[in-house]
């Protein structure tokens, strides 16, 4: 009996770690989310994510969202864009494209040396471009070297009050709890209505997104989203106040 009962310990000691709670929890928290704000499904797909190749996985869940947020923020707009998580470029440089306007302005925030931290099954370092900055003639997007953590508030501090009263739309693309949750919050001490899009609803960002808006009570909307395996994968919305 005592053998057994120690047997039952350590396998659950082995199942039942943070880790294995946080997943479960966050598949539980995305889930709700979408049955509670319901909104427009633009693409489904299901698999291992591993057996995508990354242009399938842009075109089937990124794009589908991206390309229809012209429909709620009209593009010829002067839009004030930030983004989390840069790496070589691609989605800042898609928005670019998208808002012309000469008076839009698109920030991107990296380390530009990957993650700080290992993330999901990748490494610390995933993602780095060695410090180096994508390459843009598009003198409207700037880029901001560093942690979040160490950046964001002076970027915040320094911003024009003209650049905060233009159309907000922030993209969360860097899917770690910390990087997401500490963003949300400090974002929130200037801007209590923007447009979001979050590119890893399934990952920790989705348990971060959970604990600003409960702790802030703020209301959102959900408009659109791709599904993963049933649950949203990338989502726009819009935070009111
Ligand atoms: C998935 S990649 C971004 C991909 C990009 N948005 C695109 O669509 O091509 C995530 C990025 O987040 C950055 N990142 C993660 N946590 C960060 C933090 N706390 N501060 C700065 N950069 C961070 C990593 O360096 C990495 O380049």
């Amino acid at each position: 009996m005592y053998l057994i009962k120690t047997f039952i310990k350590f396998l659950s000691s082995k199942i039942l770690t943070l880790k294995f709670s946080e997943r479960l929890s966050q598949n539980i928290i995305r889930r709700n989310i979408i049955a509670q704000k319901n909104p427009k499904i633009v693409s489904t797909a299901a698999g291992n994510p591993k057996s995508f190749k990354i242009n399938s996985w842009n075109e089937i869940l990124r794009y589908k969202v991206w390309k229809k947020i012209p429909e709620y923020i009209d593009t010829s707009k002067d839009i004030l864009y930030l983004e989390f998580g840069v790496w070589e470029g691609h989605s800042i440089k898609f928005f670019a494209e998208k808002y012309k306007s000469k008076n839009s302005e698109f920030y991107g925030f990296d380390t530009f040396y990957g993650f700080p931290e290992d993330c999901l099954d990748m490494k610390k370092g995933h993602y780095s471009t060695s410090g180096d900055i994508p390459k843009t003639s598009d003198s409207r997007i700037k880029f901001i070297k560093g942690l979040f953590q160490e950046t964001l508030t002076d970027f915040l501090e320094k911003l024009a009050t003209e650049s905060k009263k233009k159309t907000v739309l922030i993209h969360f693309d860097a899917p770690l709890h910390s990087a997401t949750l500490f963003t949300l919050f400090k974002l929130d001490e200037k801007f209590k209505n923007y447009y979001f899009i979050f590119d890893q609803f399934g990952t920790d960002e989705c348990r971060a997104f959970n604990s600003y808006s409960q702790s802030t009570m703020r209301e959102y909307d959900l408009f659109l989203a791709s599904m993963w395996n049933r649950a949203p994968e990338v989502v726009f919305g819009k935070f009111n106040s």
